[in-house]
């Protein structure tokens, strides 16, 4: 039996991923930093709800704690959970609108939360002998404009936070040689995280991050992919 953790998975891609991993007999941890959303989602999926904030070290470490006392095991880490901020109206925010204090922000969630879940739960990958850490980035990280040009996008803060997150997942990937690490590249999906302006649906978005959960540790690690192949970094 194989076990998935997701984090941010009350809705959207995360929520989608997590029902489509349900639905191909995974044992199933859906991530809330909100237990009571969390707890109807997993309710309506027939996942168990977990309650992580992957900004906050103590709630990571209980959540770990809570996986370990029910001994599923982990195998598969979807570190999918991100914020991307935008204008009143919905927009992207203009370039030289930039703040240090909301690229914090960002990178806190988009970044050190990936980072920070990961080295959390990496005792029980071990476990695993088919790990996987799959990262949700995004074409608007890709330096070379994966699925669109970089300067297209007007942004700092998200693009910058997905490119850091895209050396992240090489640096895991070096540093972790018996877990796949790869960064997914979901596409445009409408979501709350872009007022549903996406032009896919959560099926789509969801179809890298279900492919590479499937495939658990078979396969390149280090690899920048989306659901239609290699995206450029
Ligand atoms: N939609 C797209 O077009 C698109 C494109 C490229 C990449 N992505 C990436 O795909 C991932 C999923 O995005 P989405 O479109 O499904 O967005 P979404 O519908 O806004 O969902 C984001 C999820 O992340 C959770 N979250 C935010 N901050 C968190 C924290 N500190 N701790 C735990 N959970 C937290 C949210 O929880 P709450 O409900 O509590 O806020 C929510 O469950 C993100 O990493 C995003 O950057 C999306």
């Amino acid at each position: 039996m194989t076990t998935s953790l997701i984090t941010g998975a009350n809705k959207g891609i995360g929520f989608e991923t997590a029902r489509q991993l349900v639905a191909a007999g995974h044992t199933v941890w859906l991530g809330s930093r909100d237990p009571e959303r969390g707890r109807a989602a997993a309710r309506e999926l027939g996942a168990r709800a977990l309650v992580i904030d992957v900004t906050d070290d103590a709630s990571v470490a209980a959540a770990v704690r809570t996986v370990e006392e029910a001994g599923t095991g982990l195998d598969v880490l979807v570190n999918n959970a991100g914020i991307e901020p935008r204008g009143e109206d919905g927009g992207p925010l203009p370039a030289l609108d930039a703040t240090a204090d909301r690229l914090r922000t960002v990178f806190e969630t988009n970044v050190l939360g990936p980072l920070r879940v990961t080295q959390a739960f990496l005792p029980l990958l071990r476990g695993s002998d088919s790990a996987a850490v799959i990262n949700l980035s995004s074409g608007l990280g890709s330096l070379a404009g994966g699925g669109g040009s970089p300067y297209g996008y007007p942004s700092i803060e998200y693009p910058v936070s997905k490119t850091a997150l895209n050396m992240l997942t090489v640096k895991l990937a070096a540093a972790l040689p018996g877990i796949r690490v790869t960064a997914v590249d979901p596409g445009f999906t409408k979501t709350d995280l872009n007022r549903h302006a996406g032009t896919q649906t959560l099926e789509e978005g969801a179809a890298a991050s279900v492919r590479e959960a499937l495939a658990g540790n078979e396969g390149e690690t280090g690899t920048f992919v989306s659901a239609a192949g290699p995206v450029p970094w």
